[in-house]
């Protein structure tokens, strides 16, 4: 428990983490006054991101509850968490070697590199025990589509950024990392998702097709959103 805990506050997002406990606490504390829906997507992910970006980074941004305030509030919930508050890439020194999950959810959309990606296997095959897992989501590009720098550009502006299979594989070449899982986002989460909670919004559908960036049937689209799998060997 520990081990998921500490990974889905330092990769998955604080903020969540901090939702998760309030919704736990209840009648403690009353929940803070929900934003107005939006129905535009790059502006709900932009209020996504500054939401997450304020609570997990305060030189970034500001909030009430940061990041030192929720270890003794996770503490009070009997939960073993620690918080890092950095770019997942700046250091390992620091870090157990014995997790068993690493998720990043929404995560690999905004980077911006291949190396970015090699740096994440890395971190996976350094931090994770054997046979651990980790899970992510990542466009990739389908049916042998390459893109070009335009659209990768493109990309990056709609949170989209798009890898090709030959990329995620290059990513993990030489690392005891095998690949066991590998969905469509959309297939996955409408099938498994709870009744009456597919789409989460009203923009999900589309942009985990990829439609953000191809104006096209979801079939058509050259790409899509992916929940791939990693196991570390035993
Ligand atoms: C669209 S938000 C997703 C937030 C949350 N994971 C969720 O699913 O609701 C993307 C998140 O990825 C984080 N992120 C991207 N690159 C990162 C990096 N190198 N180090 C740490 N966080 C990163 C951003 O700070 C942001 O919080």
């Amino acid at each position: 428990m520990r081990r998921l805990i500490g990974w889905t506050a330092g990769v998955v997002g604080v903020a969540a983490l901090a939702r998760m406990l309030a919704r736990r606490r209840g009648h403690h504390a009353p929940p803070p006054p929900a934003p107005a829906p939006v129905d535009d997507h790059a502006e709900a992910l932009r209020r996504k991101l500054d939401e997450t970006r304020a609570a997990e980074a305060p030189g970034l941004g500001t909030s009430a509850a940061g990041p030192p305030e929720r270890e003794p509030e996770a503490a009070k919930e009997s939960l073993d968490v620690r918080v890092i508050v950095r770019d997942v890439f700046a250091t390992m020194d620091d870090l157990r070697q014995d997790y068993h999950l690493m998720l990043l959810s929404e995560v690999v959309p905004d980077f911006r590199a291949t190396h970015q990606l090699r740096g994440l296997f890395e971190l996976a095959n350094y931090a994770l025990a054997p046979g651990g897992r980790m899970v992510f989501n990542v466009f990739l590009a389908r049916g042998g589509y390459t893109p070009d720098r335009g659209v990768r550009e493109f990309g990056q502006q709609e949170y989209t950024s798009i890898f090709t299979r030959h990329e995620m594989s290059a990513a993990a070449a030489g690392l005891p990392l095998e690949l066991v899982a590998d969905d469509s986002v959309y297939d996955y989460e409408k099938e498994h998702l709870p009744e009456g909670a597919w789409p989460q919004t009203s923009w999900y559908a589309n942009w985990v097709s990829g439609l953000d960036v191809f104006p096209v049937e979801r079939d058509e689209s050259p790409i899509e959103l992916r929940w791939l799998v990693f196991q570390k060997r035993r």
